[in-house]
C-alpha cells in the first residue's frame, strides 16, 4: 500500500462521513452546474474522481443518471458510498479503487467531475498522469467539473499540499481541446466552521478537431459568479 493510500484509508476509517473537512449535506454547486449543462441525464455516463463519501452521484440518479462510475485511492471511502446507495436500491454502479495519476481508462465518460482531488497533483508526473486520465477517459462533447481550491484558497487539504487553481491556469493545463463554459468561485464551510475558497470551472472537450482561432479563454458563454 502507498503512503497516499494509506493515508486516504486512515482518514476514512478514523472519521465518519460528515466530519472531514470536505463534507456537505448538499452537492452544491456541483449538482447545478452539471444540471445547467446536462438537462437531460439519462443515457449519459458519469464518472466522479476522488468520488469520497459525496452524496453528488445520490442526487443524480434522483434526476434520471442512469450509469455512475465511483472512483477513488480509499477502498474505504467507496465502500461508504457502496453501502448507501445499494441501500437505496442502486446495486450496478461501477466502483474503482484507483490513483487517478495512474489510473488507465478503458471508457469515456460524458461527465467527468472531480471536487478537490485534482488540486493534490503538485507534480508534474502527477498532473500528467492525471490529464493522461483524462484524456482517456472523456470524449469530444464530455463535461469536464473541475473544483479546487481558489489561487487565494488554503495551502492544504488534509495535512497535504495542494496546488490553488485559477480559470486561466486550469486552461493553460488542459489545452485548446478544451472549452471553458463557466467559472464559479465557491465558500465552503468545514464542520468546523472554517471557511475555504474553492473554485469550480466548468469545461467542455471540443467537439470539433479544428484548433479554436483565439488563445482567449475569456470568450463566448463564459460567467463568472461569486456565491
Ligand atoms: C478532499 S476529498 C473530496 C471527496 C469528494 N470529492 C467530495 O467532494 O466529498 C479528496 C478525495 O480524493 C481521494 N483521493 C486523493 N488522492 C487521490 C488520487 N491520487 N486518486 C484518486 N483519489 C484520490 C481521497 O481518498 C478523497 O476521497
Amino acid at each position: 500500500m502507498s503512503d497516499l493510500n494509506h493515508h486516504w484509508q486512515k482518514v476514512y476509517r478514523d472519521k465518519s462521513p460528515d466530519q472531514v473537512s470536505w463534507f456537505q449535506a448538499a452537492p452544491q454547486p456541483s449538482l447545478d452546474l452539471i444540471t445547467k449543462q446536462r438537462a437531460n441525464l439519462g443515457g449519459l455516463e458519469f464518472i466522479d474522481v476522488g468520488a469520497g463519501a459525496s452524496t453528488l452521484v445520490d442526487s443524480l440518479l434522483d434526476l434520471g443518471l442512469a450509469s455512475a462510475t465511483l472512483l477513488d485511492i480509499s477502498a474505504e471511502a467507496l465502500a461508504v458510498s457502496r453501502a448507501r446507495l445499494e441501500a437505496q436500491g442502486h446495486q450496478d454502479l461501477g466502483y474503482l479503487v484507483q490513483d487517478i495519476s495512474q489510473w488507465q481508462p478503458d471508457r469515456a465518460f460524458d461527465i467527468w467531475h472531480d471536487r478537490a482531488v485534482f488540486h493534490f497533483m503538485v507534480t508534474p508526473e502527477a498532473q500528467a498522469g492525471y490529464r493522461r486520465a483524462l484524456m482517456a477517459g472523456t470524449r469530444p462533447g464530455s463535461l469536464i467539473v473541475l473544483a479546487t481550491f481558489a489561487l487565494d484558497g488554503p495551502e492544504k487539504c488534509s495535512g497535504l499540499p495542494v496546488q490553488r487553481w485559477g480559470l486561466d491556469s486550469l486552461q493553460a493545463f488542459l489545452g485548446e481541446g478544451f472549452h471553458a463554459l463557466e467559472s464559479q468561485n465557491h465558500l465552503h464551510s468545514t464542520p468546523g466552521g472554517v471557511e475555504q475558497k474553492f473554485q469550480f470551472s466548468v469545461f467542455e472537450r471540443q467537439r470539433e478537431s479544428k484548433p479554436r482561432t483565439s488563445g482567449n479563454t475569456h470568450e463566448q458563454g463564459l460567467v463568472l459568479e461569486i456565491s
